[in-house]
């Protein structure tokens, strides 16, 4: 699926994301080195945090554990999600993240 990434500095990119990856994952994946992922993933560092700008509608609200990482977070906005926590699918074609400032 397509997804659109915007940088801290406002630049826009298509990257081609796998179905099935994470979308932190397809976005490093990508080269775009501004989602640290420290955590590799597990739900616990929050340096993968992204706003969705668009076409998050089918995406299933945060659970628990993710809610209470960006609740921490001095970010956090009402389109927050971590994007170690969002999978990759048909459903997310033109998905639009922009990636938080660093904490
Ligand atoms: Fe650490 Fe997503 S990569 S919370």
């Amino acid at each position: 699926s397509k997804i659109i990434v915007i940088s801290r500095d406002g630049e826009e990119r298509a990257i081609e994301a796998e179905n099935g990856l994470s979308v932190m994952e397809a976005i490093r994946n990508a080269g775009i080195d501004e989602i640290m992922a420290l955590c590799g993933g597990s739900c616990s560092c929050a340096t993968c945090h992204v706003f969705v700008e668009a076409g998050g509608e089918t995406l299933p609200p945060p659970e628990a554990d993710e809610s209470d990482m960006l609740e921490a977070s001095a970010y956090r906005r009402e389109n927050s999600r971590l994007s170690c926590q969002l999978t990759v699918s048909s459903a997310l074609e033109g998905l639009t993240v922009r990636v938080a400032p660093e904490e």
